[in-house]
């Protein structure tokens, strides 16, 4: 088992990571809880065992027309009917999906009241439940309506990977390979406990030098640009982390076009997106190049123009006013 810090002053928090971990939820919630309000999904092993602590569980809807206002005006109802207060807690136990609405729905609640999140999913562990980046999508978009809202602590119990669906491995495995380029670590030589806690750690430190996205957080959406065009573009039958798998070779490509990086490490990225992980490298037949380009204009990133977060010699770094004209190269080379 490893306790690892997110260090964020007095709203720092331990992220514990391990096989059975879910044993030490008691550890991580407030003193003060007398109620915890669990929000989870049906299929989500039920573990939540806490002597002394009246549980009310909510059960949310599954995919994306779930995440809505709806269901946060459906829990704020339920949490005044079990009277949670500012001293209880409530527990998100789930996948990124429930994660983002239960910490939504605490940071809204009373104004804010402490969340756990009890993450099930492997993109959940090393990406959703740590940064405190809540939300709920609008009609007009994804997570357009949302809180920075930390939780006071996370578990990422390794035993709930081994029921999870092969689909929702490879979103986890998507969003994992983008980590190989934040750093210079080899995640290659490490297992899957170190290489979790490894992704963990790298997000930790990057999130405590800009919580709010005032610049380097961005960062961590390395290959994000291409993948949400990808996602819109084919009615969301990509899935986010198999559309960010293909959205890092897009960025490796993109940044060997603007003489950034060069083949061998547009290679690396192939062989960690398609060699270690075994993901599609290439999206689906029949996409718009136009189309996909008008949605790279209209992402949250762009800005000063196109906008991507691109590798170099230095590191994985934001670059805005990329040119039309690589842009397209760089696709029609994915799109062949
Ligand atoms: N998922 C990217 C972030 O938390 O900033």
């Amino acid at each position: 088992m490893r306790r690892l810090t997110v260090p964020l002053a007095d709203r720092s928090y331990e992220v514990v990571v391990g096989r059975g971990v879910v044993a030490e939820l008691a550890t991580l919630l407030p003193s003060t809880a007398q109620r915890a309000a669990v929000v989870t999904q049906d299929g989500i092993p039920d573990e939540i065992e806490l002597p002394g602590v009246e549980i009310t569980t909510f059960i949310i809807g599954q995919g994306e027309s779930a995440k809505t206002l709806d269901t946060i005006a459906t829990l704020m109802s339920g949490f005044a009917a079990m009277g949670l207060t500012r001293h209880d807690v409530v527990i998100g136990v789930g996948g990124g999906m429930v994660t983002d609405i239960a910490g939504f729905a605490a940071a809204s609640w009373h104004r804010g009241i402490p969340v756990v999140h009890v993450s099930t999913s492997l993109l959940g562990m090393v990406d959703a439940a740590i940064g405190g980046k809540t939300g709920v999508n609008l009609p007009e978009g994804k997570n357009l309506v949302g809180a920075y809202w930390q939780p006071s602590g996370v578990l990422c119990d390794l035993d709930f990977l081994d029921t999870l669906p092969p689909r929702e491995m490879r979103c986890g495995l998507g969003e994992m390979a983008k980590y190989h380029f934040l750093t210079g670590d080899n995640l290659l030589a490490m297992d899957l406990e170190e290489r979790v806690a490894r992704c963990i750690e790298i997000k930790a430190e990057v999130v405590a030098s800009d919580e709010r996205e005032g610049g380097r957080r961005a960062i961590l959406n390395y290959g994000h640009t291409f993948a949400h065009a990808l996602e819109i573009a084919t009615g969301h039958q990509l899935a986010h982390g198999e559309a960010v798998a293909i959205g890092l070779i897009y960025a490796a490509e993109l940044g060997f076009e603007l003489g950034r990086i060069d083949a061998t490490r547009v290679q690396q990225h192939r062989d960690v997106v398609a060699g270690e992980y075994d993901l599609m490298t290439q999206p689906p037949p029949g996409l718009d190049a136009d189309e996909l380009l008008a949605l790279m204009h209209r992402d949250k990133k762009a800005l000063t123009g196109l906008t991507f977060v691109l590798d170099s010699p230095h590191g994985v770094e934001v670059v805005t006013s990329v040119d039309e004209a690589p842009v397209r190269a760089a696709m029609s080379r994915l799109l062949q």
